[in-house]
């Protein structure tokens, strides 16, 4: 592998090959999120436990101090929006210029398997690759449900982290789901467990992201069960013992109850 590239994996991952994403990206669709209108607000009690930020370059130029900011996955397609047409009707927003001029440590991109638009998404991270390839910058690819939750099962998630690895990506962004060894087993890129709707309680959480972990995943790329929690910096933290700590659901529990002064 070219320096270039294994110098920015190195600094996507720790040094026992583990991650915790912090995605801020949800406006590119959503609009203003609950608990993200001010992004660099939200980031700044949490970033401490953290090792990238996943967000657009709106949000990045305008949120985050460039003096102070973590790694950067740069999210690059979208186009779409929840009051719109089809989410999965995707482009490439970005171009490779700008992904250079930010200094972003990788790209990210998502595909709609199973959807209208399966062929353009899939295009669109092969055209990616494609762009980023020469440079050195890795591609992080995202298994998008839009509104499909229940797609969220492990043949289905198997089949396009599978794909993702074939065409390219270098690392795969997918949702736990039950036997998820099916989905980290089949493929041969680190795989990172993304969040999806709030969870009831904390300890949910802490629970699949530690069963995921147990079933191969490298880490996460947690956001609304990060950032919409009664005391983020707590939840953070208590995920980093998880990711980077190798403790148990109790332990963590237990850090993140001190920490919340419960
Ligand atoms: C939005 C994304 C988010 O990065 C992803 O969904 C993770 O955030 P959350 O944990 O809130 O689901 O790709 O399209």
């Amino acid at each position: 592998m070219d320096w270039g590239k294994k110098n920015r994996l190195s600094q996507l991952f720790g040094a026992d090959g583990k991650c915790f994403y912090l995605p801020i990206d949800h406006g590119y669709f959503l609009g203003p999120t609950n608990k993200l209108e001010k992004p660099g607000e939200t980031v700044a009690p949490i970033k401490q436990y953290c090792d990238a930020l996943f967000a657009t370059r709106g949000i990045i130029r305008n949120c985050i101090d460039p003096e102070d900011s973590l790694p950067l996955i740069l999210r690059v397609s979208g186009g779409t929006s929840v009051v719109g047409g089809p989410l999965s009707n995707e482009m490439l927003t970005t171009s490779i210029e700008e992904v250079i001029r930010l200094n972003a440590q990788a790209v990210g991109v998502s595909c709609f398997v199973g959807t209208e638009h399966e062929k353009q998404t899939l295009g669109n991270l092969s055209e990616l690759v494609n762009l980023c390839e020469p440079y050195g910058i890795p591609v992080m690819a995202v298994t998008a449900v839009g509104k499909e939750l229940e797609k969220r099962e492990a043949r289905f998630l198997a089949l396009c982290a599978r794909i993702f690895a074939e065409l390219g990506a270098s690392v795969v962004k997918t949702y736990w789901c039950e036997d998820f060894e099916k989905v980290t087993e089949g493929c041969p890129v680190p795989v990172v467990i993304a969040g999806g709707p709030k969870c009831d309680t904390v300890r949910e959480v802490l629970e699949f992201v530690h069963d995921g972990i147990q079933r191969g995943a490298v880490g996460v790329n947690l956001g609304r069960n990060v950032w919409q929690a009664e005391n983020p910096p707590a939840v953070a933290r208590a995920l980093k013992a998880i990711i980077h700590e190798d403790r148990s659901i109790d332990e963590a529990v237990k850090i993140h109850d001190e920490m919340a002064g419960k």
